[in-house]
């Protein structure tokens, strides 16, 4: 078969698949980054042992077991504790200040995987002694992750490197502080997450988190086409009070997006937006 042919018929069998999903199971990838998206579902060929992807439909259709294999695979769950450490290093220096002239503070972590990013924030407040101040939504819709954020064990190996990122991000203790070691776990002590809930959330179909101080969406939106990326930007400018912050990835921008001029880019290189109006962030 000629390969022009060959990736017009992948198209069309990954558009069956993904309307396929979407009706069946509510979850809706069609919108998500083409790219990365076929790659992730040949992976999911090559698995199954099978030879088109179009033999994927009916696995998902039937076997709901399936279908949430499918979803580990689509959902990229890469993360590290004090990730882009000049990032956090920034929020400690810059916006922790800004966020304690309000009596209660509300921070979403959309995209928050298996967590690591939201302990990193828990151990960066509790050092600001602004913890208890602080009420944290931490949300993914992959639910295995949310199980291993919530129990805030992780491997002990890949903890022990994160010490490197934590010192880097202006940390005032050792990480070590923070969690018990036991065989090949790292287990972080409860009091961080006593302000945490960890809930299901999917961006592509779900509501506004209301009211919110900071939210934090950082390697999530860059798996999502531009129509994507226009929703859930306009849902974090909904979710967001005046003056709140936005916060993206590295890799991830507002420029083009069609809410762009609602928001000031505070820090560039740390990705840092502030929602417009009322007083700018030079004059707080
Ligand atoms: C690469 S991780 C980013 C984790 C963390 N924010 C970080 O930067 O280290 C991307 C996360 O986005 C989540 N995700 C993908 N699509 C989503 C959706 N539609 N709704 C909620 N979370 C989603 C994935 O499950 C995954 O946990």
């Amino acid at each position: 078969m000629p390969k022009s042919n060959k990736s017009e018929i992948e198209k069309i069998e990954i558009d069956l698949l993904l309307e396929a999903i979407n009706s069946r199971y509510g979850y809706d990838f069609r919108n998500y980054a083409r790219a990365s998206l076929k790659r992730r579902i040949i992976n999911m060929v090559e698995n199954a042992e099978v030879d088109h992807i179009s033999e994927l439909i009916e696995k998902v259709l039937y076997d709901p077991e399936f279908f949430d294999r499918f979803l580990i695979e689509m959902s990229v769950t890469v993360t590290e504790m004090f990730r882009d450490s000049e990032f956090f290093l920034a929020l400690r220096k810059n916006i922790i200040g800004i966020l304690k002239t309000y009596p209660f503070v509300k921070i979403w972590h959309a995209g928050c995987a298996t967590g690591e990013e939201v302990y990193s924030m828990a151990i960066l407040l509790h050092e600001e002694g602004f913890l208890s101040k602080v009420q944290i939504y931490a949300t993914d819709y992959n639910f295995h992750s949310l199980e291993t954020a919530g129990n805030g064990l992780f491997n002990l190996e890949d903890v022990l490197s994160y010490e490197t990122n934590y010192v880097d991000s202006g940390g005032k203790k050792k990480l070590s502080d923070y969690y018990v070691a036991k065989y090949k776990s790292a287990k972080f002590y409860d009091f961080l997450k006593e302000n945490i809930t960890f809930t299901h959330h999917n961006l592509v179909t779900d509501g506004v988190f209301g009211e919110m101080h900071l939210i934090i969406c950082r390697n999530v939106i860059i798996y999502f086409n531009k129509e994507l990326q226009e929703r859930i930007f306009s849902l974090f400018n909904d979710s967001l009070i005046r003056d709140g912050f936005l916060c993206l990835g590295a890799k991830e921008t507002l420029e083009f997006s069609g809410i762009h001029s609602k928001f000031k880019l505070i820090m560039n290189k740390e990705r840092i937006y502030q929602k417009e109006s009322g007083l700018s962030y030079a004059e707080v």
